[in-house]
């Protein structure tokens, strides 16, 4: 008989320990995600939520929270029956790591509830909290005896970007937990590879026998890679965005995940070591620029008053619990080389910007120009770019675009584009984009995680921006209209080298 393949499996008894359980992330993302889990039969048979809330919560009330949350959020209708039954399970511990005895007071709960519900020791601890906590509460984990792995049961350790907020904080923070846990248990979540487009750039790449031929400097000019969002800083985010700024909050994490894996060597197979590893060594292979360099190879704005849509967004500066006169960047474009055999003097050019007047999330593959010359005696003047595009949002697909002869009797050239779109061929459920990264938490498959050396390979190639723009403060920092396409000195930075972004659709 064949094993059931890993993915197909349910995944083995255990607790699910949610700290910071009161807060959005549990109620928008986790809770939803998990019941969407339940909908699919895809959790353990033996399973339990465990909450640490705030003093005083009951069971009974963290339940009626969470149902409310779940009703608000979920991505599909709510049977009732499945969220009774998840919900049946959760139980809500209190634990503070200031109070290090309430700690040997959870330990005792939750394994009394094991037992109880013959869970065995497996345990899931999620920290959906501030990132300031999750130290904290992993040495008082360790102390109390609850991550150890010794009695054959799996303990993991899940947290959340941001890991850190440069190379150093960053380095500290993984010295700090692989004091206390082995790599293998720690999950370091970054949310955009939850995304169904972003998982397909590997099977893109090496499932199919055209595109690794030529998938290098010899016939790749360059790749842009853009996140641009509509929406400005809001509701509470203000002091966390004022000190974060754009490069921190989306480069060394969600854009250089795209980076890696367009840019990774071919793994020798597709397992976690072996992905996790290539990507970390094509970050590692970003060349590091000087301060001067990164003055040069970057852009930085940051959004006035303008109109996304219909909707007004203030001043970037006007936004609660944002310094009047912060230099904060909420725009940033930036031209990084990878110095490898594949990629050498290949630009890439990255941006990202709140405020944009168009949502849109793509990787933008410039292939080299077709020599001209043979056109040159006919009415054709130029030949359209060739791009193939890997749309992430908001549609999710493939587009390759080509140039083609216009029928008539002259030759006459035009661009024009071959689509795949996702919801054409696939009808998926909407999910959370939690569900897999959940799953794959509980089967213990960290394919799609960040390991440490990765994660400090991005920060060392942004150091050197960071440096150089705290030390350049407001001299440089360019203003955009909220609702443009960003800056004009991004165009300036890409046209520098005879190139242009993909314009907006
Ligand atoms: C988060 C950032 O990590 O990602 C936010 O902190 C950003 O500022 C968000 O808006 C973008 O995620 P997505 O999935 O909407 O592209």
């Amino acid at each position: 008989m064949t094993e059931p393949s890993k993915k197909q499996r349910k995944p083995d008894p255990c607790s699910f320990v949610i700290f910071g359980v009161s807060g959005d992330l549990t109620h928008r993302l986790i809770i939803p995600a998990l019941y969407n889990l339940a909908a699919s039969d895809l959790l353990p048979d033996k399973f339990c939520v465990v909450g640490v809330a705030r003093k005083g919560t009951t069971g009974d009330e963290l339940r009626q929270s969470l149902l409310k949350g779940l009703r608000q959020f979920a991505t599909r209708p709510v049977n009732d029956e499945i969220a009774r039954h998840l919900l049946e399970c959760v139980t809500s511990i209190e634990a503070d790591p200031k109070q290090p005895p309430s700690f040997d007071a959870m330990r005792a709960r939750l394994e009394k509830l094991e037992a109880s519900r013959g869970i065995g020791g497996n345990r899931l601890f999620y920290l959906a909290t501030p990132p300031t906590a999750f130290a904290p509460i992993a040495r008082e984990l360790a102390r109390a005896g609850m991550l150890g792995e010794e009695g054959g049961a799996w303990r993991r350790l899940v947290i959340e970007k941001p890991f850190g907020t440069d190379l150093a904080s960053a380095k500290a923070l993984n010295g700090e937990l692989l004091k206390l846990v082995n790599e293998h248990q720690i999950y370091r979540i970054d949310h955009y590879l939850g995304k169904e487009t972003v998982q397909n750039i590997l099977v893109l790449r090496f499932a199919n026998g055209m595109f690794e031929p030529i998938w290098n400097r010899d016939h790749i000019d360059h790749m842009q890679i853009t996140v641009d969002e509509t929406i400005g800083v809001v509701g509470h985010r203000g002091s966390f965005y004022d000190a974060t700024g754009a490069l921190r909050d989306m480069v060394p994490n969600h854009l250089f995940q795209l980076l890696s894996l367009v840019a990774m060597e071919p793994p020798a197979k597709f397992d976690a070591h072996a992905v996790r590893s290539a990507k970390a060594e094509v970050l590692a292979a970003i060349q590091t620029q000087s301060e001067d360099e990164a003055l040069r190879n970057s852009v930085r704005g940051q959004y006035q008053l303008g109109k996304v849509g219909e909707t007004e967004i203030p001043d970037y500066r006007s936004t609660n619990d944002v310094r009047p006169d912060s230099t904060t960047e909420t725009y940033v474009a930036l031209k990084l080389t990878i110095d490898n055999w594949r990629w050498a003097g290949v630009p890439f050019y990255l941006r990202t910007g709140k405020a944009l007047g168009i949502k849109r999330t793509e990787v933008a593959i410039k292939f080299k120009q077709a020599p001209f010359a043979m056109f040159r005696d006919t009415p054709v003047d130029r030949l359209s770019q060739n791009y193939l595009i890997i749309a992430i949002e908001p549609t999710e697909g493939i587009t390759l675009q080509f140039n083609t002869k216009v029928p008539g009797p002259t030759v006459k050239i035009d661009g024009v584009e071959m689509k795949f779109r996702y919801k054409d061929y696939f009808k998926a459920e909407p999910t959370t984009g939690y569900e897999t990264l959940i799953y794959d938490c509980m089967i213990g498959d960290n394919i799609l995680f960040q390991r440490a050396d990765s994660v400090e390979a991005g920060w060392q190639a942004v150091q050197p921006f960071l440096d150089a723009w705290s030390k350049a403060g407001a001299k440089g920092l360019q203003t955009y209209r909220a609702g443009s396409e960003g800056p004009s000195g991004a165009d300036d930075l890409i046209a520098r080298d005879g190139r242009t972004w993909r314009k907006l659709a």
